[in-house]
């Protein structure tokens, strides 16, 4: 187990990374979260009827903690509802809990999410902690505090800062996890890479060639490695002030290819494409060189990711990113690369983007 501290000050608290038991999962999480009076187990429905490892954590997190009940929430990104967050709130308040309470999620992204939103507003908020159970919710959703949900409108729209106490990286969870949702996780490994830890690009890139990417040593280095860098990241800018948009790479077109693919494209899978997009606007405009778009191309391809833009460059694609909520009037802060960990930040022309992007990529 590596345990990672993310210092903020009085919402300070720990990343634990390993393959947990269920014994060293709910010691973990007891720990972080002193003596609640209840305990909401947001868990993803799909988990807990998939995962031996899941229903275990559960049934032993219901026997440890006081007034502890369980709701399966609907699977996946059908969590992210505003309904869905007032259903949760709604049972909450049925099963008693008060401002002494606690709220675990256990899940991906979409259900850290949903579950650190619920604690957010639940009694103006009460303390949560992450079990988290992708690859991506590990390296991106679990840590750095933004909770929320989507609007019809758009997704992530709804939200707060909200950080949890601990959180737990438990990568015993991929014996579940499909393939294709792993790969989609590693496409935010590959950003990480990109916008600041070389290391990760060269290793993903070792492991690919001798083929030793899903070996769990490799996936467990890897995790660790861009969870350090998020961490990094959301310490030095909690609420997105400034140095914190670097995340935001390959997701101003990686968004709005997202909400146009439907259910068709996993969010990794759609941020690959949109950190190819975001490579070939840096050539344009003489921040990345241009050895760097077939590099990262090759690794994405062999992970299995799509790498194929132009198709995706249709009129009606193009409109979605004025819904960016990173967007302010028509101008948006685009995250260029100029060498791997090593990103800059200038404010563009949404308009300009879209007439590069064709040009660049069609
Ligand atoms: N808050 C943040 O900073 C932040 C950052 C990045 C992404 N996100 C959000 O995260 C969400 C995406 O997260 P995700 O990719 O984890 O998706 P997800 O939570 O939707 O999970 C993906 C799928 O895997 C299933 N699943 C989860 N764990 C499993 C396991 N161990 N075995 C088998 N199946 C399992 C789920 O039921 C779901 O169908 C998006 O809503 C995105 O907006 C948030
Ligand atoms: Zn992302």
């Amino acid at each position: 187990m590596t345990t990672l501290p993310v210092p903020l000050g009085n919402r300070s608290y720990q990343v634990h990374v390993g393959t947990f038991d269920a014994e060293q999962a709910c010691r973990l999480l007891t720990d972080a979260l002193g003596a609640p009076t209840g305990v909401a187990l947001l868990t993803d429905g799909r988990l807990l009827e998939r995962s031996a490892r899941a229903q275990t954590l559960v049934a032993l997190l219901q026997q440890r903690l006081r007034n502890a009940a369980v709701l399966a929430l609907p699977a996946g990104e059908a969590c992210k509802t505003m309904s869905a967050v007032e259903a949760s709130c709604q049972w909450m308040a049925e099963q008693g809990l008060d401002r002494g309470a606690a709220v675990v999620g256990i899940g991906g992204g979409a259900t850290s999410d949903h579950a650190g939103f619920a604690a957010a507003i639940y009694l103006r908020g009460i303390p949560f902690a992450t079990y988290s159970t992708t690859l991506l919710g590990m390296v991106d959703a679990a840590v750095g505090g933004k909770t929320g949900a989507d609007l019809p409108a758009g997704k992530n729209l709804v939200g707060a800062f909200h950080q949890p106490r601990v959180v737990l990286a438990d990568l015993g969870c991929f014996e579940t996890l499909p393939r294709r949702e792993i790969a989609a996780g590693l496409a935010e490994v590959v950003k990480a890479g990109l916008i600041a830890t070389p290391a990760i690009l060269d290793r993903i890139e070792r492991h690919l060639v001798d083929g030793t990417l899903y070996e769990p040593a490799a996936l467990d280095e890897l995790v660790t490695m861009s969870i350090r860098m998020k961490i990094d990241v959301v310490t030095s800018d909690e609420r997105e002030a400034g140095r914190r948009a670097i995340l935001n790479f390959g997701h101003t077109l990686g968004h709005a290819i997202e909400s146009a693919a439907g259910y068709e494209l996993l969010h990794g899978e759609a941020v690959s494409l949109g950190m190819i997009a975001a490579l070939a606007l840096g050539e344009i405009r003489g921040h990345t060189p241009r050895q760097l778009r077939p590099r990262v191309r090759a690794a994405l391809e062999h992970l299995g990711l799509p790498v194929d833009v132009a198709p995706w460059l249709r009129p009606d694609v193009l409109a979605r990113m004025d819904v960016d909520k990173k967007r302010r009037s028509d101008r948006v802060k685009f995250v260029f690369v100029r060498q791997p960990g090593d990103c800059l930040l200038e404010d563009v022309r949404l308009d300009d983007l879209k007439r590069d992007v064709v040009a660049a990529l069609v």
